[in-house]
């Protein structure tokens, strides 16, 4: 794995755009894979600056996030779909028919979004990581060879994500959909991004530790094309 370590969020995001733009420019048809929460934001908000300035087009352009809560409605505004309007498509011409939010509760749904996603083939995938190790909502103890499917969360990720719900876990979904981890190994890329205390002992685990379902993100060791990028907090105990 490629590791790149910042100084601030801020340079996290201008590196993570850096990759992105090259992949914009050099195929406009792109397929992304796209994630939500706190970390991928400084990224999006330079996509949005590259956009504005015309350096990138989305219009040919083919979105499937990883995830979604399962049992919040759409237009919610802690649903991932919101989120990802909110925080970029509202904001570059992107073409709706592109863009493929996880939206379902039954296997049979999990199953046709898993081949929309594995028939497309993701270029670039962006991903954050969990303060305990887990990547999409795959959570510790996760099978390598899942693929998207309702997860139950981990306590640990209803408490992180709880910020979000006015500090109450009760609001927080308990379930979501969320691709496998055999899904997100199949992307061509993949860009992981870390930012942050809390981070830190997962980055170290996941660049150093054994490859074990302890922490799913370690399974990104075996993938031929990850960068990660991480600010100085995240990146405090990586020593390789
Ligand atoms: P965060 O979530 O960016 O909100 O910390 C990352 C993740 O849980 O994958």
């Amino acid at each position: 794995m490629k590791i790149i370590k910042c100084n601030t969020i801020e340079d996290v995001g201008i590196a993570a755009n850096e990759i992105m733009s090259e992949m914009l420019q050099s195929k406009p048809n792109c397929v992304l894979g796209l994630a939500t929460g706190s970390t991928p934001i400084p990224l999006y908000r330079e996509m949005i600056k590259d956009f504005d300035s015309g350096k990138t087009d989305y219009k040919g352009v083919v979105t499937f996030n990883l995830d979604e809560y399962v049992n919040i409605p759409t237009d919610h505004p802690e649903s991932y779909n919101s989120f990802m309007f909110q925080n970029l498509f509202n904001h570059v011409n992107i073409n709706e028919d592109n863009i493929h939010m996880p939206n379902g509760i039954t296997q049979e749904e999990c199953d046709e979004y898993d081949k929309s996603v594995m028939d497309c083939g993701i270029d670039l995938q962006v991903l954050g990581i969990g303060s305990n190790g887990h990547i999409g909502f795959n959570e510790p103890g996760t099978d390598f060879s899942s693929t998207t499917r309702i997860v139950d969360l981990a306590a640990s990720t209803i408490e992180a994500n709880s910020r979000f719900f006015n500090n109450d876990t009760s609001l927080v979904p308990k379930q979501a959909m969320s691709m496998g981890i055999a899904t997100i190994m199949n992307s061509k890329k993949i860009v992981l991004i870390a930012t942050g205390r809390s981070k830190r002992d997962a980055v170290n685990a996941m660049l150093n530790g054994p490859i074990d379902a302890v922490c799913p993100a370690s399974i990104l060791q075996k993938h031929s094309n990850v960068i990660v990028i991480v600010d100085q907090e995240a990146g405090e105990n990586i020593n390789k």
